[in-house]
């Protein structure tokens, strides 16, 4: 390897035209080989943070970068950029196999997840003042419901998981009644990659006529997904999670479900009125061609990610003693893999796995780092939470990367155990 930098997609700075323009021409899985001094071998391991973006959506974002016109006006500039604006609904719709016109674009899923939950609650009538939300929601699900508690809109139910960070039925059904609006449910957890079980959890929720939000960011792209066979009435996507742009996300609901909405963001009246503001055409092209990418390669993706994934496991838990494997390893997403490394800060692994980039779920709060909400509510220990590393695996992986992320992996957990062990 002397001498040879590898620059895969995902390390690709966003500055440099000359080399993204070339990987806008690539091929998905090729990469950038060029010889300098410096001995680099960048492995990013950290999909469901943000997946890199895809050549062909990059290729198809600069086609449209200098387009002029707003998707609003009536002109021929402003028609031609509807028109890609209408293709893109069309690949995000059949994302989650749902129609064109139920896809509501967003800047984000963080704000798709907004305006499900205080559109619903805006629009509700007196009769309807609970909503119940899983412990194991992202932030813009579980932050939203409670800044809605804290005002006094909504009364808030939180719905408990298993060991393995399954959502419990038997607590969604005892929680329900006729007074809950929403039920706020993910499709997957990005920390874990455990799956719950939506179409149950719709059933229930419908059954007791209540509305079913599932935010899919996590799950879009990678499993199937048809809203009408789950019965999901809102679903929350985000284009940078499947080979898209940052910036761009969605809320697909059915026509009823979305009739139930009020506005968050008010102005012109874009999106069916529900989110204002000039629509964001590269951003959405590339989020479409994206969707589109992923729905053709994801069957096949999803064997070869799970094998490359489970080997990174096995030989992991064959070279370091004390590993453990956190989440319902027979729900999982099948790129996902949260492995706890006994006696090792998970932060100190990760700063000494460089420049393998893989994360973990504790998040900077008030200038103190907590341990993950996800872990805690699957009845880890906060000390335990702290050793859990998330690896997440996407288009760009291959073998020569897990072989490269274990050597690592081994090196810094018996690096950081030494160094905890010498520090007391
Ligand atoms: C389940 C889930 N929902 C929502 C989000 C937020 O997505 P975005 O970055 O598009 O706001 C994330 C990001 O990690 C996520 O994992």
């Amino acid at each position: 390897m002397a001498g040879i930098v590898i620059l895969s997609a995902m390390t690709i700075r966003a500055d440099d035209w000359a080399v993204a323009t070339r990987l806008a021409s690539a091929a998905p899985k090729e990469r950038v080989h060029s010889t300098t001094a410096e001995t680099t071998w960048a492995v990013y391991l950290d999909y469901n943070a943000s997946a890199p973006l895809d050549p062909r959506a990059a290729e198809a974002m600069v086609s449209v970068l200098t387009n002029v016109g707003n998707a609003t006006s009536a002109h021929g500039f402003g028609r031609r950029q509807a028109a890609l604006v209408d293709r893109s609904r069309e690949q995000v719709a059949a994302l989650v196999g749902s129609r064109p016109s139920n896809v509501v674009f967003t800047a984000s899923a963080t704000e798709a997840n907004n305006l499900a939950i205080c559109g619903a609650v805006q629009a509700a009538g007196q009769d309807q003042f609970r909503i119940l939300v899983s412990a194991v929601e992202h932030a813009s699900v579980f932050r939203t419901a409670d800044w809605l508690r804290a005002r006094g809109v909504v009364r808030v139910d939180v719905i408990p998981v298993t060991r393995g960070g399954v959502v419990d039925l038997g607590a969604v059904e005892r929680l329900l009644g006729p007074d809950v609006l929403l039920v706020s449910v993910m499709a997957a957890n990005g920390e874990t990659g455990v799956v719950n079980p939506i179409a149950e959890v719709a059933e229930l929720a419908h059954g007791a006529g209540s509305l079913f939000h599932c935010d899919a960011t996590q799950f879009a792209g990678r499993m199937p997904l048809s809203m009408d066979d789950v019965g999901v009435d809102l679903v929350s996507v985000s284009a940078h999670k499947l080979g898209g742009p940052m910036g761009v996300g969605a809320l697909i609901g059915t026509r009823r479900s979305l009739a139930r909405l009020a506005p968050v963001i008010h102005g012109g009246g874009h999106e069916r009125g529900l989110r204002s503001g000039s629509l964001n055409v590269p951003g959405i092209v590339g989020f479409g061609e994206a969707a589109a990418l992923a729905v053709e390669v994801r069957a096949e993706e999803s064997i070869r990610l799970a094998r490359l994934r489970d080997f990174l496991t096995a030989r992991l838990i064959a070279a370091v003693p004390g590993v453990v494997q956190i989440g319902d390893v027979e729900r999982r997403l099948p790129n996902t893999a949260c492995l706890r490394f006994r006696n090792a800060d998970a932060e100190a692994v990760i700063v000494n796995l460089e420049p393998v980039a893989a994360s973990t779920g504790s998040a900077c709060s008030a200038g103190s780092i907590e341990p993950s909400h996800v872990l805690l509510a699957m009845g880890l220990s906060r000390s335990a939470a702290f050793e859990c590393v998330r690896f997440s695996l996407g288009r760009s992986t291959v073998d020569t990367d897990i072989d490269f992320a274990v050597s690592r992996a081994v090196q810094a957990v018996r690096y950081v155990r030494k160094m905890t062990a010498e520090a007391v």
